[in-house]
């Protein structure tokens, strides 16, 4: 889908062919009412109807992350969820990591290219940390394997996830 029909779709969600229903979850700690058609995906939720732009539009088709936020504390591409389905539930997006030790990191390490994945670069991290303050190499891969980088930096996003996030200590050895 072009920007442009982007734009559209948005505008017009007559076009989703459900009815107008409401639907209460919290984003970012308060509580929200939205009223939209069930199958508007929480993407435009949040960019267009409350001005949350931090999470980025990409492929919109599930492939590239930059849309990523947290669906009761599990990351999720918001391109695919439906406004429907977060009835209820906690949406966190980047805007709520204003002071998270993750962006602290990014600035460090110098990060961002264009900047276009970074948001769903840090809230894939931002979930692996929460749930594994010490992740292997194998778990870091797999927590981000989803969100591209067209400009690379996919050395730079590691080295900032380990200063937060070190890998498991070793096993103490017999007798120590
Ligand atoms: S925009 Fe949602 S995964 Fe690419
Ligand atoms: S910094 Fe440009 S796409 Fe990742």
């Amino acid at each position: 889908m072009s920007l442009g029909a982007r734009a559209i779709v948005s505008a017009a969600p007559g076009i989703y062919g459900s009815a107008m229903a409401t639907y209460r979850f919290s984003v970012n700690g308060v509580p929200r009412a939205i009223e939209a058609p069930a199958e508007m995906p929480l993407l435009w939720v949040l960019r267009d109807r409350l001005a949350l732009t931090g999470t980025k539009y990409g492929c919109g088709g599930g492939h590239c992350g930059a849309c990523t936020v947290h669906l009761d504390g599990r990351p999720a591409r918001s391109c695919q969820v439906r406004v429907s389905a977060a009835e209820g539930k906690a949406v966190r997006t980047i805007e709520d990591l204003d002071d998270h030790p993750l962006q602290r990191a990014w600035v460090a390490h110098d990060v961002p290219q264009c900047g276009y994945c970074q948001a769903g670069q840090i809230m894939s991290a931002a979930a692996l940390v929460a749930a594994t303050p010490r992740p292997s190499d194998a778990e870091l891969d797999a927590a981000l394997r989803g969100n591209l980088c067209r400009c690379g930096t996919y050395n730079r996003i590691r080295a900032a996830v380990r200063e937060v996030a070190p890998p498991p200590a070793p096993p103490e050895a017999p007798g120590e």
